[in-house]
Formats: structure tokens, C-alpha cells, sequence
């Protein structure tokens, strides 16, 4: 039985889509069957992230209401034990009903070694969709007071509703902040009530290889976000990787 994983956040634009890509990236990287679904209903974006613009769109609401198989699903190019559902566009994450939508996570999670649900922005229908089911939660948050305030804020919503694995990553820390990030990030820790799964540096190499519509891991394969991937993708396999504070 494969891990179902949503990676979400309070705010937009905290990385949820990039960091969901590279993790599952370097998962594939190393031969895992993973699949991501894009849950931004209307506003999709992970296909971009993945390098994926271009396989075709098959939308999740296509395999958990339109009848198509998950096999249909297109494989990546470069990393092919990856599978990608987007987002529907015609339809509001209101209207979506999550039963069928669960149906296709069981379903994925028996031909799968890991799901990954790219959450939107906000605590809405889009969030309760990509999280309902979700046993695993990455909550991606900036290292300032205020995504940290807003981090704790998701997780105690993802506790009122029973879920208990919930880690964080904090993106775009910058490098000069690194030799005194372990306080930094103990300190936000304390204040999320939150566990780590990994810290990813602020790195222009995410934005460029968006840009040229591919993933990071082919892109630059060994900057600071790709290693940064890598790492917390070790760390979702259980293996032992500590964080490099220097
Ligand atoms: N570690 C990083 N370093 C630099 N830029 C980043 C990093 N992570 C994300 N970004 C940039 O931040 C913006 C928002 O990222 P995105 O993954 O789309 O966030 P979200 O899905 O939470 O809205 C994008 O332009 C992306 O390229
Ligand atoms: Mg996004």
C-alpha cells in the first residue's frame, strides 16, 4: 500500500508546487512509482514544475468520474515511474465530490509507491480534497513570524480533523542565514508546534527551471534546492539523513 502524501500550506506562493514536484522527482529519481495530482482546481501549475506541460492532460475528475483507467495517466520523460493527473479547469473545488476522488487515491495507492496531492492555497474545498484522505502532510511555510504563525494555524486544523503526520518545510532560507539557521528553525519548530521534514535554501534555479517548463532535477541537477529535494525525499523513505546546519 502506497503513502498518500499532501504537501499544502496556508498562503500561496509559500513553494508548495515546486517543493511537491522535486520531492517527487527525486523519488522517481530513484525508481519509485510515484503519482502527483495537481488538486489547484483552476489555477494548475504542477505540470510546469514537473516538466510536464507537454504529456498531455488527463485530469484527475477524468479517472475518478470520467471513466478513464489511472494507467492512462502520462508517464515523465525523463523520470518514467512518474505518473501526473492535473487539475480539471471547468469545474470549482466546491463542485468536485470527494467521493470519487477518494475512490482514485485507494485505487492509487495500491499501484503506487507514493501519491502526491499539490494542495492549493487557503483552507477551503481545493485544501479539505487534497487532505481528506491524505494520511502524510507536508506543510510548507517561509521562515519568517508570519508563514510560521499561519503554518501552525493549518496544522492545528489538519489535528482537529484527526490527522497526525504532519512535518514541515521551510522554504527559500537564505544561505548567508545558514550558519545560524538551527536556531532559526528550532525556534520555528517551537513555534508551529511542528516537526521538520527539511529545509530548502532560497535558490534562483527553481524559478528558472519553471521557466524553461522543466523539472530541477534535469535542470540543475545538483544545486541547493535539487540536494534540498533529494534529501527530504530520503527522509519520506524513513532513511536517515540529518540536515547540514554550517
Ligand atoms: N527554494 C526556492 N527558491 C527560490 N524560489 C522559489 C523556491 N521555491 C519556490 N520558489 C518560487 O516561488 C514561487 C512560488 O512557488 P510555488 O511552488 O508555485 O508556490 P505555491 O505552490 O505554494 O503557490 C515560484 O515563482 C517559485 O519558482
Ligand atoms: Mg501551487
Amino acid at each position: 500500500m502506497g503513502e498518500l502524501y499532501a504537501v499544502v500550506s496556508g498562503k500561496g506562493g509559500t513553494g508548495k508546487t515546486s517543493v511537491c514536484a522535486g520531492i517527487a522527482t527525486a523519488l522517481a529519481e530513484g525508481g519509485k512509482r510515484v503519482l502527483c495530482i495537481d488538486c489547484d482546481v483552476g489555477l494548475r501549475n504542477l505540470d510546469i514544475s514537473l516538466g510536464m506541460s507537454d504529456s498531455g492532460n488527463l485530469s484527475f475528475l477524468d479517472v475518478s468520474e470520467f471513466g478513464y483507467d489511472l494507467k492512462n495517466a502520462p508517464h515523465h520523460g525523463i523520470f518514467p515511474t512518474l505518473s501526473f493527473l492535473t487539475a480539471p479547469m471547468n469545474r470549482s473545488a466546491e463542485d468536485i465530490d470527494p467521493a470519487p476522488f477518494t475512490e482514485l487515491l485507494h485505487r492509487a495507492r495500491e499501484e503506487f509507491d507514493f501519491v502526491f496531492l499539490d494542495a492549493p492555497a487557503g483552507v477551503d474545498a481545493g485544501f479539505r480534497l487534497a487532505t481528506t484522505a491524505a494520511d502524510q502532510f507536508l506543510l510548507v511555510t517561509g521562515a519568517g513570524p508570519a508563514a510560521v504563525r499561519d503554518a501552525a494555524r493549518v496544522g492545528e486544523l489538519l489535528e482537529l480533523a484527526g490527522k497526525r503526520n504532519v512535518r514541515m518545510v521551510v522554504n527559500r532560507v537564505d544561505k548567508s542565514m545558514l550558519s545560524t539557521v538551527r536556531m532559526t528553525v528550532d525556534d520555528i519548530m517551537d513555534a508551529a508546534g511542528l516537526p521538520l521534514a527539511g529545509i530548502v535554501l532560497e535558490d534562483p534555479h527553481v524559478t528558472l527551471a519553471a521557466a524553461f517548463s522543466l523539472p530541477l532535477l534535469q535542470y540543475a541537477s545538483r544545486c541547493d534546492a535539487a540536494k534540498a529535494y533529494r534529501r527530504i525525499a530520503a527522509r519520506v523513505q524513513g532513511l536517515y539523513c540529518p540536515i547540514p546546519f554550517r
